[in-house]
């Protein structure tokens, strides 16, 4: 079964309070999407491993260690996921990105897709799908199904908010999936919307509603 990580860092809980405050408009809530997704970043990318190197200091020669070369890719699921690209990217810079387009039907609430691009080698990558929220898991499944049939085997997937349901589905349908998440809330509500989650999070990154 795959592994469920709640960071509860308290820069991620405090940023995460002022992200689902209803006042909270789309400006500061896209700032504080990014702050949070550069943070989640730094313990989704814990277990990248490391080689040694040689170099010299302005006092010594030193053995020292960088990132393995262990290919990344950032995969957002759009619209919402959009918004912690950017995050993990100031982490990550050599990081490619891919986009899945799906947006979940309002009244069957299964996931619709619209748009791929990935990066050509996405197969050879270890790939962080990113979505600021897992509700029924129904969008999260599908994009991670798309991204198995085109050969791609190492993925991760880092949500803001998650609700029990979601969790449940993807780990079912995807047991080799990591997730990591800020917060687990309590349950869905009859539309499908995460309590007390954050509403409709690519309408409050993008004022449209
Ligand atoms: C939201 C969210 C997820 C999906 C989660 O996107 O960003 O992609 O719903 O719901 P699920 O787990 O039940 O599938 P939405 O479909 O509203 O599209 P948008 O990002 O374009 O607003
Ligand atoms: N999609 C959202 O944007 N918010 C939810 O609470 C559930 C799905």
């Amino acid at each position: 079964m795959a592994k469920l990580t709640v960071m509860d860092h308290p820069l991620i809980q405090h940023k995460l309070s002022l992200i689902r405050d209803k006042r909270t408009g789309p400006k500061e809530f896209r700032e504080l999407i990014d702050e949070v997704a550069t943070l989640m970043a730094y313990e989704v990318t814990r277990d990248l491993p490391l080689c040694e190197v040689e170099i010299e200091t302005p006092v010594a020669h030193t053995t020292t260690r960088v990132l393995a070369g262990k290919k990344l890719g950032v995969v957002p699921i759009l619209r919402a996921g959009l918004g912690m690209v950017d995050g993990i990217l100031k982490l990550v810079p050599a990081a490619r990105v891919g986009h899945i387009g799906l947006y979940r039907d309002p009244q069957t609430l299964k996931p619709v897709e619209y748009y791929c691009k990935l990066p050509t080698d996405a197969s050879e990558r270890e790939l962080i799908v990113v979505d600021p929220m897992l509700a029924t898991g129904g969008s999260a499944v599908a994009a991670i199904q798309f991204l198995k049939d085109r050969g791609c085997h190492n993925i991760r997937m880092m949500n803001l908010i998650a609700a029990p349901e979601g969790v449940k589905a993807v780990q079912e349908a995807h047991p080799d999936v990591d997730i990591f998440v800020a917060a687990l809330d309590e349950r869905l509500n009859d539309h499908g919307y995460i309590v007390p989650g954050l509403g409709d999070a690519g309408d409050r990154l993008y004022g449209t509603k």
